[in-house]
């Protein structure tokens, strides 16, 4: 037993060393440098101390913040250029920042799967959801999500949207004159819309799971760069793997809770009900033998929906306030569309797409601070990205904020907040280079609550508009920080004067 320990350990610390010499000389052949690998760390001391530096304080009131988030990718793409590779421990991962390779690597699933399954922490958050399956598996599950946003269902998610605003609102009443913090009150507001539209259940639920949603978050962040060493992480957990497994447990309680509260309605009054837990009940419902989705894999599914539509809506929310707080002009200019198509009335499914100014600004928004700031795929074998030969199994990652500030196509002010870039649409602005605004990629894997979380969006900042001007507050302190999503570290604190 020991023996065969020994001999595992020893055959795994050679392959961490000869492999990446290997993929270093490949990709070498090929014209791609990058950082040089070092024995079973890669270069992630590097990447570590840099993101150490450039966090220790927060920043000028920029939009300049592609150096502080990724300052590795940053320094590593002036040295290098667009394409390099770079060792996040003993695994290569190609970056990538051509518009046009980034398009053959999103519309290509088959040969680029995503990635999550390799990373444990990041597995505890998507479990066996849509978010970490491939293949039919992944099909299956894509249906019944496209389903539950489907613009007739988006329709019928309108009214709870505006109740939760409402609800929000009548808070914001104490805040009048006062300063207030809308990060915190959009993570509350979303937690809510998310808890109604999706899941039929009340606010308590959602804020319980996202509250343990967010420690999970904290731990997969502060792991991402973090290497241990095989043999020892194979006899021992550490203090993040042992708090990791118990959140991951108190979720899955949480959630089943839920759960069983429907399926008593299910069995008693045979009633999915036209919610996203409705629809995986249904599905579950209707499919037989061996791909009857189990109750774990609608935990799984439930809980990806919390994490993912949560945290990214509530960023991208605050930002935009930021922006408006900022830019009086653009947030006199949304309130003067929003009273003209919609006037003091409540917003309506049809007025949304009408909101052309607002559009805009949540465009430009998303430019500047996506709140998902990169992804990732994985080659298999025999992978061709342009006139490469990828080795299989490497990861190709893609920092969207570099492509969202590129001067070649955003000009030589990528970095100031103008909404007119956006007046001739997506296909204007970007020049025809779709692939260079991408807050919710493309390609068959895109988001499939976007069209959800822009109607979110339109309706909170149209009721917004409708009754208050806002100014930033003195005390706003300009720190982006990652932690899953990009978000304010301190909160976006303006002062509120009612209208
Ligand atoms: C501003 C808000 C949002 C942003 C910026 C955003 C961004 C993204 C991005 C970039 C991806 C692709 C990730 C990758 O493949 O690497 C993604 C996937 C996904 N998003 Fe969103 N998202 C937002 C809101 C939502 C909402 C509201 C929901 C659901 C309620 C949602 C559910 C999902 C799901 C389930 C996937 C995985 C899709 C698949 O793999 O087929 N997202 N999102």
């Amino acid at each position: 037993m020991v023996e065969k320990m020994i001999e595992q350990t020893v055959w795994r610390h050679l392959q961490v060393w000869w492999t990446p010499m290997q993929i270093e000389r490949i990709m070498g052949k090929q014209g791609i440098r990058g950082p040089t690998y070092k024995f079973l760390f890669g270069n992630t001391k590097e990447i570590s101390k840099k993101k150490a530096n450039s966090l220790c304080s927060p920043m000028d009131l920029s939009h300049d913040i592609f150096p502080r988030i990724m300052p590795h990718i940053y320094s590593w793409i002036n040295t290098y250029g667009n394409i390099f590779l770079f060792w996040n421990g003993s695994r290569a991962e190609l970056v990538v920042t051509q518009p046009e390779l980034v398009k053959e690597l999103f519309n290509n699933n088959h040969t680029y799967p995503r990635t999550v399954a390799d990373d444990k922490y990041f597995r505890k958050l998507t479990g066996d959801s849509i978010v970490a399956c491939e293949g039919e598996k992944w099909v299956k599950r894509r249906k019944v999500a496209n389903q539950a946003f489907h613009s007739e269902n988006l329709k019928n998610m309108t009214p709870a949207m505006i109740e939760s605003v409402k609800m929000m609102l009548e808070r914001w009443r104490n805040h009048e004159g006062r300063e207030l913090d809308v990060y915190e009150e959009f993570r509350q507001l979303t937690a809510e819309v998310i808890s109604r539209t999706v899941f039929g259940s009340s606010y308590e639920v959602g804020e319980q799971v996202l509250q343990m949603l967010t420690k999970l978050a904290i731990i997969v962040t502060r792991n991402a760069y973090n290497i241990r060493l095989p043999s020892i992480s194979d006899l021992f957990k550490n203090g993040d793997e042992i708090e990791s497994d118990k959140i991951e447990k108190e979720i899955r309680e949480v959630i089943l809770q839920i759960i069983k509260k429907r399926e008593k309605v299910v069995v008693d009054e045979q009633i999915f009900g036209s919610d996203f837990l409705g629809l995986l009940w249904k599905a579950r419902h209707d499919s037989s033998g061996g791909n009857i989705m189990s109750v774990d894999q609608i935990i799984d599914e439930c809980k990806i929906f919390y994490g993912a539509g949560q945290g990214s809506t509530a960023a991208l929310l605050s930002w935009t306030i930021l922006l408006l707080a900022i830019h009086f002009d653009w947030q006199a200019n949304a309130r003067d569309e929003v009273l003209k198509v919609i006037g003091q009335q409540q917003p309506n499914s049809d007025d949304l797409p009408r909101l052309r100014t607002m559009n805009m600004i949540i465009h430009e928004s998303l430019r500047l601070y996506p709140p998902v700031p990169s992804s990732e795929r994985k080659a298999k074998k025999g992978a061709r990205l342009g006139k490469l030969i990828l080795p299989a199994n490497i990861k190709v990652f893609v920092p969207i904020l570099a492509l969202h500030r590129d001067p070649k196509i955003w000009g030589e002010d990528a970095h100031l907040f103008k909404p007119e870039r956006f007046t001739e649409g997506i296909v204007g602005a970007t020049k025809n280079n779709l692939a260079a605004f991408l807050p919710f990629i493309m390609g068959p894997r895109t988001c499939v609550g976007m069209n959800f979380a822009i109607n979110e969006t339109k309706i909170a900042l149209s009721m917004i508009l409708q009754r208050y001007a806002f100014t930033l507050s003195p005390n706003y302190i300009h720190s982006p920080i990652l932690t899953m999503n990009l978000r304010p570290e301190h909160g976006v604190q303006v002062l509120l004067h009612a209208l």
